[in-house]
């Protein structure tokens, strides 16, 4: 049944979905990685295709940015297609000291000022964790590619222009770089029983005021993708 997002079928969508923040990504992975890709869905442009790498049906479909957006489609995929496994590839800050542009990042957990989790009523704070399941297999795939990847916390945030200046009370709490959508990604996935992981590429470092050209984006999204897609190919 489409929904209000998506009109895909059921049945369109394969069991594990890479989902890149920004669409036209989505486009760029299935024209570029998947074999007799298929287009799903267009509604707001936020485009979906299943296709096959290596043999296996996989799926990559935008989430758009921020918390909100990404638990929207994220929910449907899980709730309504019997999307199994969601990998979100993405751009992130550096926060941590030890994080450099270009560099990748493997979510652990994702602490985030959102108020998504105030949604289950818990008697504290909740922690957002990824899928061991998909974490082991892609830092296992990483480390075979030898490329540089940091494996811990990361901030899922509701600003990108932020007024507090509080990205070094986060760096004192050893998390790793700044994004915007995993933590509501992982709390839909813990709350279906499903699996859910982030990968990420280091494109810009906000404490220090740098970041990558478009250029020197594209190596590093490279290889973020291939761990996603042989992540996705070998669970
Ligand atoms: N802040 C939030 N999200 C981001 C950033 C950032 O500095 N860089 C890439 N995604």
């Amino acid at each position: 049944m489409p929904t209000p997002h998506n009109n895909a079928k059921k049945g369109d969508i394969a069991e594990t979905v890479i989902m890149p923040g920004d669409p036209l990504r989505a486009k760029f992975i299935a024209e570029n990685y998947l074999e007799n890709p298929v287009c799903y869905n267009e509604v707001r442009g936020m485009l979906g295709y299943t296709g096959t790498y290596k043999g296996v049906r996989i799926s990559v479909q935008g989430s758009g940015m921020g918390i909100p957006s990404m638990s929207i489609y994220s929910w449907e995929l899980f709730n309504e297609y019997d999307v199994k496994n969601i990998i979100r590839t993405g751009t992130a800050g550096a926060i941590s000291d030890n994080v450099n542009l270009r560099d990748i990042i493997v979510a652990m957990s994702a602490s985030t000022n959102s108020a998504y989790a105030s949604q289950y009523r818990l008697p504290g704070t909740y922690a957002p964790t990824a899928s061991w399941k998909l974490l082991s297999e892609s830092v296992k795939i990483a480390e075979k590619k030898n490329v540089v990847c940091h494996v811990g916390n990361i901030l899922s945030s509701d600003t990108f222009y932020d007024d507090s200046d509080s990205l070094a009370q986060w760096q004192k709490m050893g998390v790793l770089g700044i994004e915007m959508e995993t933590a509501g990604l992982y709390m839909n996935a813990s709350r279906t029983g499903k699996n859910a992981l982030c990968i990420l590429t280091v494109s810009d470092c906000p404490l220090r005021n740098l970041s990558t050209t478009a250029e020197e984006r594209q190596t590093s999204f490279r290889d973020m993708m291939e761990i996603a897609l042989e992540t996705a190919v070998n669970i």
